[in-house]
């Protein structure tokens, strides 16, 4: 199946919004209908003809999806029922979108349009996009199954000197990564797991080779080697503040991985695809990780994903307490969503528990 998305919105102060908004928008229209993620294309138009070739040109199309159209205001009221009358006898399933309203008719929307400055005036500025607002911070899991297949020893890593081994182990220098198992992961290799997760990330987001992907805290970029074999020609990026991890990284990837800090992310606005962060931002102290979260927000231009540590009860508190050496986030599931909710932080998650 084949879906083509088509924008057309008016300025609003000035400004269109985010291509990233937009996409979120649709990506959530789609998802809710049961659709394929798939945006072939999306496009900000307001001409009759482009929108009448948009649909006829591209061959093989079975879904057009107009979001906005209501606000093609520069056409008359008879183009405009024009236009959507033959939209509506195209061969293609076609469907309208408004940020409030979902019209599942041609007639609805030339109903709506004669009344279109009541859209404009009134409904449309006082709308804080519902569908959008829905599709905030999904949890989505990548992981869990890998964290639930390890056995833990939570007594065995309480010892008295745990605050000295957890000093070295948040210098994420060798003694984290190769070191003891007590001030770290006593040696971090690729035991091949990272694969099926690669797959599942590029299955979820629809990756593919013209993708661009952005890992904050990649570590040794076992992750990131799996992407960049799956998808050769997409642009893979890493983020790592530890330089023993990118100097150990591995070789397929070293050179995708720039030394930095998640709060500080040395992108421009709207980079990436798909930014993404693993069990890397409960590492850092409150304010860093607001300014992260932003900084996620900020240099993707369509999805995050976000996977942290978490707890649901005492039992699982007193377990991560026990296990963690680096983590100075403890928060539980409603805790995380008002970080998320406060910092604007709009994308997926995940949280890990200790069992
Ligand atoms: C538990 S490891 C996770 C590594 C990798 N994402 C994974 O899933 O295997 C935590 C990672 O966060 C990185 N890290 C910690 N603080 C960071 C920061 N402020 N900015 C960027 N990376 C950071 C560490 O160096 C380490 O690579």
């Amino acid at each position: 199946m084949k879906i083509k998305t088509i924008i057309s919105t008016n300025k609003l102060l000035g400004c269109h919004y985010p291509q990233r908004i937009q996409s979120l928008i649709l990506r959530n229209y789609l998802e809710s209908r049961g659709l394929p993620n798939v945006l072939h294309v999306t496009s900000l138009l307001d001409d009759p003809d482009i929108i009448r070739r948009e649909v006829l040109v591209d061959e093989g199309i079975t879904i057009v999806v107009f979001f906005s159209m209501g606000q093609v205001n520069n056409l008359s009221v008879s183009d405009f029922e024009a236009l959507v009358n033959f939209l509506a006898k195209s061969q293609t399933e076609i469907h309208f979108a408004l940020e409030a309203e979902i019209f599942k008719s041609a007639k609805e929307l030339i109903a709506l349009r004669s009344n279109l400055n009541i859209v404009e005036n009134s409904k449309f500025r006082s709308i804080e996009y519902p569908e959008f607002k829905k599709a905030e911070n999904k949890v989505v899991n990548f992981v869990t199954k890998n964290h639930l297949s390890s056995k833990r020893d939570y007594q065995a890593r309480a010892k008295d000197e745990k605050p000295e081994y957890a000093a070295l182990a948040k210098k994420f220098d060798k003694d984290y990564w190769d070191g003891s198992r007590d001030t770290g992961y006593g040696g971090y290799v690729d035991d091949g797991r990272w694969r099926e997760i690669a797959q599942k990330i590029i299955n979820h987001y629809g990756l593919n080779d013209h993708s661009s992907i952005l890992d904050i805290g990649c570590g040794k970029g076992f992750l990131l080697k799996e992407l960049k074999s799956l998808l050769p020609n997409a642009t893979i990026m890493g983020l790592e503040i530890s330089k023993y991890a990118i100097d150990h990284s591995s070789p397929k990837v070293t050179d995708c991985i720039v030394q930095g800090c998640a709060s500080e992310v040395p992108f421009p606005d709207n980079s990436f695809d798909l930014v993404f962060s693993n069990m890397t931002l409960h590492n850092l102290y409150l304010p860093e990780l607001f300014k992260a979260l932003k900084e996620m927000e900020r240099v993707s231009r369509n999805s995050c994903w976000l996977g942290v540590e978490s707890y649901q009860d005492e039992r699982q508190k007193w377990n991560l307490m026990r296990w963690q050496l680096t983590c100075e986030c403890f928060f539980t599931p409603s805790e995380w969503q008002w970080i998320f909710s406060e910092s604007g932080y709009r994308g997926d998650y995940e949280l890990i528990y200790f069992d």
